[in-house]
């Protein structure tokens, strides 16, 4: 399977992620994190990235594809992948459907985590104080849900074009609601053979663990 979690900054995507992939086995690949990961090595990649991360821009299309394609066919061996942060412009999107087209596959499902913009911005302020986030200032977060709007929400209508589920969630409550909520989004036979999704064997309840 091939899975996206979509969303604005601040939506839950990576927290949402990390149990998504405890409870369906898919593989977390999150392109923020690979670079936040080449920033602090100090690597050619994170010395592009930097700057224009912390000022809440998008890297270029290129850069970011040549990552994801690096790594997308590892992910791929294991159940599934969950791709979380990319595709984030048109481009992308259509790099992506053409990396995944050559395998014989085609992303399976979105689930686009929906948080009404005021809380998005607590959450990024609030982080900011406890874990010093370089773009989560003031500034930055202003930029990043700019450009969400002007260029990332145009992947949800090209994945809706093509007929590919699109589960909006409400992103709202704690996580672990938001995590019942998409638990029950999944279609179990998208989370793969044995995977304990609703339906699945096995399963005893998205709180169980
Ligand atoms: P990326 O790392 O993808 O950041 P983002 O999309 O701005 O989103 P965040 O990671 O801040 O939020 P999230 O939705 O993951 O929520 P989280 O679970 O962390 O990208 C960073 C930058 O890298 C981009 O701006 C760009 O420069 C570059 N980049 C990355 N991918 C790119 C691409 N494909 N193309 C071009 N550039 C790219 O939660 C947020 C906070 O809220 C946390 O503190 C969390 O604890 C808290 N929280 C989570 N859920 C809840 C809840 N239910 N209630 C209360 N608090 C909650
Ligand atoms: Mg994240």
């Amino acid at each position: 399977m091939i899975g996206i979690i979509f969303g604005p900054p601040g939506s839950g995507k990576g927290t949402q992620a990390a149990r998504i992939e405890d409870e369906f086995r898919l593989q977390h690949l999150s392109t923020g994190d690979i670079l936040r990961h080449e920033v602090a090595l100090g690597t050619p990649t994170g010395k592009e990235a930097e700057r224009i991360m912390a000022a809440g821009d998008l890297v270029p299309d290129a850069l970011i594809v040549a990552i994801v394609r690096s790594r997308l066919p590892e992910a791929e061996a294991g159940a599934g992948v969950l791709l979380d942060g990319f595709p984030r412009t048109l481009r992308q999107a259509q790099a992506l459907d053409a990396m995944l087209a050559d395998e014989g596959h085609r992303v399976d499902l979105v689930i686009a985590l929906e948080v009404p913009e005021e809380a998005l911005v607590d959450r990024l302020l609030h982080r900011a104080e406890v874990e010093g986030r370089a773009d989560d200032t003031r500034e930055a977060i202003t930029e990043r849900m700019r450009e969400y709007h002007h260029l990332t929400e145009a992947v949800l209508r090209h994945y809706r074009a093509q007929g590919v589920p699109v589960e909006a969630v409400d992103g709202t409550g704690s996580p672990d609601e938001v995590f019942d909520r998409i638990w029950r989004a999944i279609p179990s036979p998208l989370a793969g053979e044995g995977a304990p999704g609703p339906k699945g064997p096995g399963w005893v309840g998205p709180d169980a663990s």
